[in-house]
């Protein structure tokens, strides 16, 4: 069963991402434009941190070890080496606080 999840405040979100953890799992959210946008922050190839890589293309993530590239919007990998997605989380704003959708 999913359930909402308080992640943080959108006033604590500075610059275009953030990490948080749930149950060890740590999740970037992304800032993109006016959206936010959640994806598993360990690449699916060899668990750098998509994080502390680049945003290229308006909505991609480029992994900083191998430069595999995922669609922030979705998790989808793009490009070699990754050959899976990583896992994207709904996300609402509700009164100034970001939330993600979890399984329990
Ligand atoms: S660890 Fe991300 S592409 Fe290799």
């Amino acid at each position: 069963m999913a359930k909402w999840i308080e992640a943080l405040n959108e006033a604590d979100f500075s610059g275009s991402v953030k990490v948080v953890e749930y149950d060890y799992v740590p999740i970037a959210i992304f800032k993109l434009g006016d959206h936010y946008y959640a994806i598993d922050d360990t690449c699916s190839h060899d668990e750098a941190s998509l994080s502390e890589g680049e945003i290229v293309e308006e909505c991609q993530i480029e992994c900083p070890m191998h430069g595999a590239r995922f669609d922030i919007k979705t998790g989808k990998n793009l490009s070699f080496p990754a050959v899976v997605p990583v896992k994207s989380y709904p996300v609402k704003v509700e009164n100034g606080v970001i939330y993600l959708e979890l399984e329990e």
